[in-house]
């Protein structure tokens, strides 16, 4: 049987994420008072913090259609454009990974955010004519993990601006105890917890290791998750206290021994480590910033004393 959804369907389940909730329980409910469309809104953050969520909350709240797609799934104008001239009026077009939308597309975007109306070519060569089509009024929700990589003139058609941040240890929690429900499998307060702290202040993350410790209470326990057993199946997992993943260590490590604690570039931090640069940037880099074990200089990447404590090793002295 197919597996229940976890998303939040309406703002007041969603945890966490307060600031960003204050602002757009208003937005919506201004924007349903004047039944108009909510303004053009950008979510930006780490990935697994809620933006694809977030965006399926905005148009079941807006009472509209969700259309989505992704920067990198529209290569031509045309697929755009069919898109665009598919909305219902009020709808919400989700375009996830929006900074990977090719330039030459972006520029169709403008219009179509701004005055609702998309310019486009019809043939070729010396007959070649350009029209005008009016679309209906729609929210163009973009979810990108840097927004310093959109080009200034699409970050500015944006009302508004959603920062979302890391969840700390009580939200995480909820969120661990929220979905166990959904799953129906027993966990008691410090077994949530437990998986909580180790999850890098992410609920995607969060929700991937309730469902490991889950199957590893079915097998090896009698189906309850006890701290005791979230921690046996956490440590099988190779997740340490920290929620640092063998890739997170293999990073660390390497910037240790290779590049003596840096600095070092994150190109050739990537080549050591067999990961794209992006990968690192998008994906690794941020959870050790945030917790101080990653430091960025202008000449590269350093690890800080705090990973030498975490990995109970002496430091090094100057
Ligand atoms: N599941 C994943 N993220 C969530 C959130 N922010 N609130 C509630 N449930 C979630």
């Amino acid at each position: 049987s197919e597996e229940p959804s976890l998303r939040p369907e309406w703002l007041k389940q969603y945890i966490g994420q307060d600031k960003v909730k204050r602002n757009l329980e208003i937005f919506i409910q201004a924007a349903r008072m004047r039944e108009e469309s909510l303004d053009h809104c950008l979510l930006y953050g780490p990935p697994g913090l809620g933006k694809t969520t977030l965006a399926a909350v905005i148009a079941n709240e807006m009472d509209v259609q969700l259309r989505t797609t992704s920067g990198p799934a529209i290569e031509r104008p045309g697929d755009l454009a069919a898109i665009l001239t598919a909305l219902q009026p009020g709808d919400v077009l989700f375009i996830d990974e929006i900074h990977r939308l090719p330039r030459s597309i972006e520029e169709i975007l403008y219009p179509a955010m701004e005055d609702f109306c998309l310019d486009i070519v019809i043939g070729k060569g010396p007959s070649a004519r350009s029209v005008r089509l009016d679309l209906p009024p729609f929210t163009l929700v973009g979810a990108t993990t840097r927004s310093g990589s959109l080009s200034a003139p699409l970050r500015d058609r944006f009302g508004v601006l959603c920062r979302l941040e890391y969840y700390n240890e009580e939200q995480l929690t909820d969120i661990v105890v929220r979905t166990a429900d959904i799953f129906q499998v027993e966990i008691d307060e410090k077994g949530a917890h437990e998986i909580a702290r180790r999850s890098r202040g992410t609920p995607r993350i969060a929700n991937r290791l309730l469902r490991r410790v889950r199957d590893f209470a079915q097998v090896r326990g009698n189906g309850k998750i006890t701290f005791d057993l979230a921690t046996q199946a956490l440590q099988l997992l190779q997740v340490d206290g920290r929620g640092l993943d063998h890739i997170d260590h293999k990073l660390l490590t390497t910037i240790m021994e290779k590049f003596q604690g840096g600095p070092v570039g994150v190109d050739t931090l990537a080549a050591s480590i067999g990961e794209e640069p992006e990968t690192i940037e998008d994906v690794y880099e941020p959870y050790l910033l945030q917790i101080g074990f990653l430091q960025r200089t202008p000449r590269g990447r350093m690890i800080t004393n705090e990973v030498y404590h975490h990995f109970k090793m002496e430091v090094p002295s100057e």
